[in-house]
């Protein structure tokens, strides 16, 4: 079933591409997903987070580590 028509995204296109990516942000600009009418969000972001992706990436403390190091 088609989740965002406008980019042509199906939900199980959502779910495969779910098992590679760290977040539901991420994984919607990847798809395409959401970038032009917008009224597939809701069912994206709830099918994304259904499959244990967060809301946006969770930084780890090597991630905050090296953002130290570069600004240092
Ligand atoms: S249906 Fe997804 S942006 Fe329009």
């Amino acid at each position: 079933m088609f989740v965002c028509v406008c980019a042509g995204v199906t939900d199980q296109q959502i779910i495969d591409a779910a098992k590679t990516e760290c977040s539901a942000d991420s994984l919607a600009a990847k798809l395409g997903v959401g970038e032009n009418c917008g009224s597939c969000l809701d069912y994206f972001y709830e099918l994304a987070m259904g499959e244990g992706l967060p809301l946006v990436a969770v930084e780890t403390k090597e991630v905050v580590f090296e953002r130290v190091l570069l600004t240092a």
